[in-house]
Protein backbone atom coordinates (compact mmCIF):
# COMPACT_ATOMS: atom_id res chain seq x y z
CA UNK A 1 0.00 0.00 0.00
CA UNK A 2 1.21 3.27 -0.91
CA UNK A 3 0.09 7.15 0.01
CA UNK A 4 1.96 9.78 -1.63
CA UNK A 5 2.89 13.35 -0.94
CA UNK A 6 3.57 15.95 -3.69
CA UNK A 7 4.82 19.49 -3.67
CA UNK A 8 7.49 22.26 -3.89
CA UNK A 9 10.03 22.27 -1.72
CA UNK A 10 10.28 22.95 1.43
CA UNK A 11 6.70 22.28 1.70
CA UNK A 12 6.90 20.36 4.63
CA UNK A 13 6.48 16.87 2.82
CA UNK A 14 9.79 14.68 4.07
CA UNK A 15 9.28 15.19 7.74
CA UNK A 16 5.79 15.24 7.91
CA UNK A 17 5.41 11.91 5.52
CA UNK A 18 8.06 10.31 8.01
CA UNK A 19 6.14 10.92 10.91
CA UNK A 20 2.92 9.87 9.18
CA UNK A 21 4.70 6.79 8.03
CA UNK A 22 6.07 6.30 11.62
CA UNK A 23 2.07 6.93 13.49
CA UNK A 24 1.07 4.14 10.67
CA UNK A 25 4.24 1.65 11.63
CA UNK A 26 4.90 1.86 7.50
CA UNK A 27 8.08 3.04 5.82
CA UNK A 28 9.32 6.25 4.63
CA UNK A 29 10.47 6.53 1.05
CA UNK A 30 12.40 9.58 -0.08
CA UNK A 31 12.14 10.27 -3.60
CA UNK A 32 14.05 13.38 -3.94
CA UNK A 33 17.00 11.27 -1.67
CA UNK A 34 17.25 8.78 -5.16
CA UNK A 35 17.65 12.23 -7.53
CA UNK A 36 20.29 13.94 -4.81
CA UNK A 37 22.13 10.72 -4.95
CA UNK A 38 22.06 10.27 -9.09
CA UNK A 39 23.16 14.32 -8.80
CA UNK A 40 25.80 13.20 -6.46
CA UNK A 41 27.16 11.32 -9.34
CA UNK A 42 26.73 13.93 -11.37
CA UNK A 43 28.98 16.33 -9.66
CA UNK A 44 31.47 13.97 -8.00
CA UNK A 45 31.97 11.66 -11.12
CA UNK A 46 31.22 12.46 -14.02
CA UNK A 47 32.67 16.17 -13.46
CA UNK A 48 29.24 18.16 -14.29
CA UNK A 49 28.76 15.92 -17.69
CA UNK A 50 25.18 15.08 -18.28
CA UNK A 51 26.08 12.83 -21.04
CA UNK A 52 29.02 10.89 -19.42
CA UNK A 53 26.24 10.29 -16.66
CA UNK A 54 23.26 8.89 -18.66
CA UNK A 55 25.58 6.90 -20.54
CA UNK A 56 27.30 5.42 -17.52
CA UNK A 57 23.84 5.91 -15.52
CA UNK A 58 23.07 2.06 -15.40
CA UNK A 59 26.78 0.85 -14.10
CA UNK A 60 25.55 2.41 -11.02
CA UNK A 61 23.57 0.38 -8.44
CA UNK A 62 20.52 2.72 -5.91
CA UNK A 63 18.21 1.14 -3.87
CA UNK A 64 15.99 1.92 -0.87
CA UNK A 65 16.21 -0.44 2.01
CA UNK A 66 14.33 -0.30 4.56
CA UNK A 67 16.07 -0.87 8.19
CA UNK A 68 15.07 -1.19 11.74
CA UNK A 69 12.36 1.62 11.47
CA UNK A 70 14.50 4.20 9.15
CA UNK A 71 15.03 3.56 5.46
CA UNK A 72 18.14 4.12 4.13
CA UNK A 73 19.27 5.04 0.21
CA UNK A 74 22.31 3.18 -0.65
CA UNK A 75 24.19 4.16 -3.45
CA UNK A 76 26.82 2.08 -5.06
CA UNK A 77 27.15 -0.15 -1.57
CA UNK A 78 27.03 2.93 0.22
CA UNK A 79 24.55 4.87 2.88
CA UNK A 80 24.08 8.42 1.58
CA UNK A 81 24.09 10.95 4.42
CA UNK A 82 24.77 14.55 4.43
CA UNK A 83 26.77 14.86 1.53
CA UNK A 84 23.60 15.11 -0.71
CA UNK A 85 22.22 17.35 1.28
CA UNK A 86 24.75 19.98 0.60
CA UNK A 87 24.26 23.24 -1.35
CA UNK A 88 26.44 21.67 -4.71
CA UNK A 89 23.85 19.36 -5.01
CA UNK A 90 20.46 21.01 -4.29
CA UNK A 91 21.87 24.01 -6.66
CA UNK A 92 22.15 20.95 -9.80
CA UNK A 93 19.30 18.37 -9.01
CA UNK A 94 16.16 19.97 -10.72
CA UNK A 95 18.39 20.07 -13.92
CA UNK A 96 19.70 16.50 -13.72
CA UNK A 97 15.83 15.00 -12.53
CA UNK A 98 14.95 16.49 -15.77
CA UNK A 99 15.77 13.99 -17.73
CA UNK A 100 13.74 11.19 -19.00
CA UNK A 101 16.84 8.14 -18.02
CA UNK A 102 17.78 9.49 -14.71
CA UNK A 103 13.39 9.55 -13.78
CA UNK A 104 13.39 5.79 -15.44
CA UNK A 105 16.65 4.64 -13.36
CA UNK A 106 14.74 6.25 -10.11
CA UNK A 107 11.73 4.89 -10.59
CA UNK A 108 12.72 1.59 -11.12
CA UNK A 109 14.23 1.59 -7.91
CA UNK A 110 11.17 2.62 -6.35
CA UNK A 111 8.87 0.46 -7.90
CA UNK A 112 11.42 -2.25 -6.24
CA UNK A 113 11.50 -1.14 -3.02
CA UNK A 114 7.66 -0.70 -2.66
CA UNK A 115 6.64 -4.03 -3.67
CA UNK A 116 7.96 -5.15 0.17
CA UNK A 117 6.24 -2.67 2.55
CA UNK A 118 3.79 -0.39 3.14
CA UNK A 119 5.08 3.09 1.96
CA UNK A 120 4.56 6.79 2.63
CA UNK A 121 6.22 8.62 0.08
CA UNK A 122 6.97 12.06 -0.69
CA UNK A 123 8.10 13.54 -4.41
CA UNK A 124 7.17 15.49 -6.97
CA UNK A 125 5.51 13.21 -9.69
CA UNK A 126 4.46 10.57 -7.47
CA UNK A 127 0.60 10.78 -7.83
CA UNK A 128 0.74 11.90 -11.06
CA UNK A 129 2.97 9.62 -13.33
CA UNK A 130 4.89 7.18 -10.73
CA UNK A 131 1.99 5.78 -8.63
CA UNK A 132 -1.14 6.95 -10.31
CA UNK A 133 -3.15 4.14 -8.25
CA UNK A 134 -2.13 5.21 -4.89
CA UNK A 135 -4.60 4.27 -1.96
CA UNK A 136 -4.27 8.16 -1.07
CA UNK A 137 -2.98 10.97 -2.44
CA UNK A 138 -1.82 14.56 -0.99
CA UNK A 139 -0.97 18.03 -2.22
CA UNK A 140 1.43 20.01 0.06
CA UNK A 141 1.90 23.04 -0.65
CA UNK A 142 3.34 26.83 1.36
CA UNK A 143 4.66 30.47 0.68
CA UNK A 144 8.10 30.69 -0.86
CA UNK A 145 9.18 33.03 2.44
CA UNK A 146 8.09 30.15 5.04
CA UNK A 147 9.84 27.63 3.15
CA UNK A 148 12.91 29.07 2.79
CA UNK A 149 13.10 29.77 6.46
CA UNK A 150 12.36 25.83 7.13
CA UNK A 151 14.77 24.69 4.37
CA UNK A 152 17.55 27.14 6.80
CA UNK A 153 16.59 25.41 9.80
CA UNK A 154 16.67 21.86 8.63
CA UNK A 155 20.05 22.34 6.88
CA UNK A 156 21.59 24.45 10.14
CA UNK A 157 20.51 21.87 12.57
CA UNK A 158 22.05 19.51 10.40
CA UNK A 159 25.50 20.91 10.87
CA UNK A 160 25.07 22.29 7.01
CA UNK A 161 26.09 25.63 5.61
CA UNK A 162 23.39 28.17 4.67
CA UNK A 163 22.42 30.91 3.08
CA UNK A 164 18.91 32.54 3.48
CA UNK A 165 18.70 34.46 0.48
CA UNK A 166 20.32 31.19 -1.71
CA UNK A 167 18.02 29.65 -0.90
CA UNK A 168 14.87 31.02 -1.15
CA UNK A 169 16.49 31.63 -5.07
CA UNK A 170 17.22 27.61 -5.03
CA UNK A 171 13.17 27.35 -3.87
CA UNK A 172 12.29 29.60 -6.56
CA UNK A 173 14.08 28.39 -9.63
CA UNK A 174 13.11 24.76 -8.84
CA UNK A 175 9.97 25.46 -8.54
CA UNK A 176 9.93 26.59 -12.40
CA UNK A 177 12.28 24.11 -13.64
CA UNK A 178 10.17 21.35 -11.40
CA UNK A 179 6.62 22.52 -12.89
CA UNK A 180 7.84 23.45 -15.96
CA UNK A 181 9.60 20.09 -17.01
CA UNK A 182 8.29 18.31 -20.33
CA UNK A 183 8.54 15.17 -18.25
CA UNK A 184 6.48 14.42 -15.30
CA UNK A 185 6.19 17.68 -13.98
CA UNK A 186 5.36 18.90 -10.58
CA UNK A 187 1.64 19.03 -10.69
CA UNK A 188 -1.53 18.14 -8.15
CA UNK A 189 -2.90 15.40 -9.52
CA UNK A 190 -6.73 15.18 -9.69
CA UNK A 191 -7.86 13.00 -7.06
CA UNK A 192 -4.73 14.47 -4.49
CA UNK A 193 -5.87 16.65 -1.27
CA UNK A 194 -4.63 20.06 -0.71
CA UNK A 195 -2.78 20.72 2.08
CA UNK A 196 -1.45 24.49 2.69
CA UNK A 197 0.78 24.41 5.18
CA UNK A 198 1.82 28.21 5.50
CA UNK A 199 -0.21 28.46 8.87
CA UNK A 200 0.02 25.51 10.03
CA UNK A 201 2.56 23.70 12.85
CA UNK A 202 4.78 20.57 12.19
CA UNK A 203 2.06 18.86 14.51
CA UNK A 204 -1.05 19.97 12.82
CA UNK A 205 0.05 19.12 9.58
CA UNK A 206 0.62 15.06 10.90
CA UNK A 207 -2.30 14.97 12.23
CA UNK A 208 -4.24 16.37 9.45
CA UNK A 209 -2.61 13.93 6.95
CA UNK A 210 -3.03 10.68 9.61
CA UNK A 211 -6.35 11.30 10.13
CA UNK A 212 -7.88 11.35 6.45
CA UNK A 213 -5.18 8.12 6.29
CA UNK A 214 -6.99 6.73 9.05
CA UNK A 215 -10.91 7.37 7.82
CA UNK A 216 -9.76 5.64 4.64
CA UNK A 217 -8.57 2.94 6.51
CA UNK A 218 -11.53 2.06 8.72
O1 LIG B 1 12.46 16.73 -2.20
P1 LIG B 1 13.86 17.23 -2.54
O2 LIG B 1 14.02 18.71 -2.41
O3 LIG B 1 14.93 16.48 -1.81
O4 LIG B 1 14.02 16.89 -4.11
C1 LIG B 1 15.17 17.22 -4.82
C2 LIG B 1 14.83 17.40 -6.30
O5 LIG B 1 14.53 16.14 -6.88
C3 LIG B 1 13.67 18.30 -6.66
O6 LIG B 1 14.05 19.65 -6.85
C4 LIG B 1 13.15 17.73 -7.96
C5 LIG B 1 13.57 16.29 -7.91
N1 LIG B 1 12.45 15.37 -7.67
C6 LIG B 1 11.68 15.03 -8.75
O7 LIG B 1 11.89 15.53 -9.84
N2 LIG B 1 10.69 14.10 -8.59
C7 LIG B 1 10.45 13.55 -7.40
N3 LIG B 1 9.47 12.63 -7.27
C8 LIG B 1 11.22 13.92 -6.26
C9 LIG B 1 12.21 14.86 -6.43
Amino acid sequence: MIVTIDGPAGSGKSSTAKEVANNLGWNYLDSGSLYRAVTWLFVHEYDYNIEMLIENLTTHNIKIEPLNNKVDTILDGNTCGSEIREQVITNNVSKVAENGVVRQFVNKAMYKAVQEANFVADGRDLGTAVFPDAFLKFFMIADVEIRAKRRYKEMTDNGLEADFEEIKKNLQERDYIDSNREIAPLTKASDAIEIDTTGLSFAEQVETITKHIQSRLN
